[in-house]
């Protein structure tokens, strides 16, 4: 499937993984929006990326999630993206960073998801593509991030009642599940990892994987992609 002239939104697209694959939408010839929290940064990526437009909502503030979204012209692709990290034991999780967790990283792609519907239903071919986790299936021994696992597992859960939901409708929903990569969002979360763990694997393999998805005939559902590091030792 060619990606030129298509549509698509990317959520948290001011860095790391929607970032770069904004930039590589872009290239093959799709309109790509971008979308974050930070006026400055949406329309600096908007600029660096080449995208077509930007929306701003901060997504901790799920009330204002339909609102800016429901004007939204005609759109193919939805990437389900934006989110943020919490790692640590339970009873050291601050109460509002558990919120936050809920708001960005499952409720505020619902939403998203129900007011672009309409949309995607209407072009010729939508697809939605929602970016797990691998903490969304797995859950490690040793090392705790169990409220970053609690809500990947909700978009898992979101994922897989969609596929079925839209089987046979003209609309594609796929998960894709990456293990750690080399992005900001565990500095931002507070936590000193250094840029290049042993861990981690760069973001343009999960963009390689990403455009295969989009690409399948439309026949085709790879309904669920898990990218992982094979050699962490
Ligand atoms: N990196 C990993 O190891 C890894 C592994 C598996 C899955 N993932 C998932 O991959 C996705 C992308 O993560 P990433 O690693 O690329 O992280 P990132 O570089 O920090 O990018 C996250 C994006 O989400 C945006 N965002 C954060 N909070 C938001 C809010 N309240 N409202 C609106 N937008 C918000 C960020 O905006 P700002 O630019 O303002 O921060 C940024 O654009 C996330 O869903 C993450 O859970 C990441």
């Amino acid at each position: 499937m060619d990606l030129k002239d298509k549509k698509a939104l990317i959520t948290g697209s001011t860095d790391g993984l929607g970032k770069l694959l904004a930039a590589t939408l872009v290239r093959k010839g799709t309109q790509v929006i971008i979308h974050g929290r930070n006026k400055e940064k949406v329309e600096n990526s908007v600029k660096e990326t080449g995208a077509s437009a930007g929306v701003v909502c901060d997504f901790n503030v799920p009330d204002g999630v339909v609102g800016a979204f429901s004007g939204m012209g005609d759109l193919d692709i939805l990437v389900n993206n934006a989110g943020v990290w919490l790692e640590g034991n339970t009873v050291d999780a601050p109460p509002e960073k558990i919120l936050e967790l809920v708001n960005v990283n499952l409720a505020s792609h619902l939403l998203v998801t129900r007011t672009l519907l309409p949309k995607l239903q209407k072009a010729g071919f939508g697809q939605i593509l929602n970016i797990v986790s691998i903490a969304g299936v797995e859950i490690p021994s040793g090392f705790y991030h169990t409220i970053y696992s609690a809500v990947k597992f909700g978009m898992q859960g979101f994922t897989e009642a969609m596929v079925k939901e839209f089987d046979n409708k003209n609309l594609r929903v796929m998960g894709f599940y990456p293990g750690g990569m080399e992005t900001k969002i565990f500095e931002k979360a507070g936590d000193k990892y250094l840029d290049h763990e042993p861990w981690m694997f760069d973001p343009k393999e999960s963009v390689e994987a990403i455009i295969f998805m989009l690409t399948r005939d439309e026949k085709v559902n790879i309904k669920r992609l898990d990218l992982i590091n094979h050699l962490q030792a």
